[in-house]
């Protein structure tokens, strides 16, 4: 079975969830880039209006067809209780159908309605587990673990 991580982390936390899953279950990582990031409070303004408004900024080329993977793991950092416009973008982009997904999201106080606003974009898709990380940096050893034990349960 091929398998995928793939995530978008403006500040580190979900690259570390994502890199220590692909190693957990020997796949493929890929991260989501948008054309312009967001810089200091901009983030925080226009990253924010962006996931309220479900707008899908424009990303990079992925360099990898999500297409051809069986399972694939998707992460986001919760912005205003949703996930990210760069993963929307993706998810709108992709079209998965037919495939084992994971979910995963990073926040700093809760997961809000991320998950249920994701599985929206998914059907079709088989939804095999999801799994949220409150700022994983703070804690790396534990949250290492915690995902580790989660990709290989997969
Ligand atoms: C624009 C913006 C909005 C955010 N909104 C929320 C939120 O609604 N709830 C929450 O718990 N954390 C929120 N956060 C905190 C991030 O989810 C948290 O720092 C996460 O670990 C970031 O992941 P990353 O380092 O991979 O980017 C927000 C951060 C940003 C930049």
């Amino acid at each position: 079975m091929k398998k995928l991580v793939i995530t978008y982390s403006h500040s580190g936390s979900c690259r570390f969830v994502a890199e220590k899953m692909a190693e957990a279950m020997g796949a493929d990582l890929v991260e989501i880039k948008p054309k312009k990031e967001l810089k200091g409070v901009l983030a925080y303004i226009v990253g924010g209006f962006q996931a309220i408004h479900k707008k899908t900024p424009e990303i990079l080329p992925l360099g990898k067809d999500p297409k051809d993977y069986d399972l694939i793991v998707i992460g986001t950092p919760v912005w205003a209780s949703n996930f990210a416009p760069p993963i929307r973008t993706f998810l709108v982009n992709a079209g998965l159908k037919g495939k084992k997904i994971a979910l995963f999201c990073c926040y700093g106080g809760q997961a809000g309605k991320t998950f249920d606003e994701m599985k929206k974009l998914l059907e079709g898709n088989e939804i095999v587990g999801e799994i949220g990380f409150k700022l994983p940096l703070k804690q790396k050893e534990e949250n290492e673990k915690k995902a580790k034990e989660f990709a290989k349960a997969l």
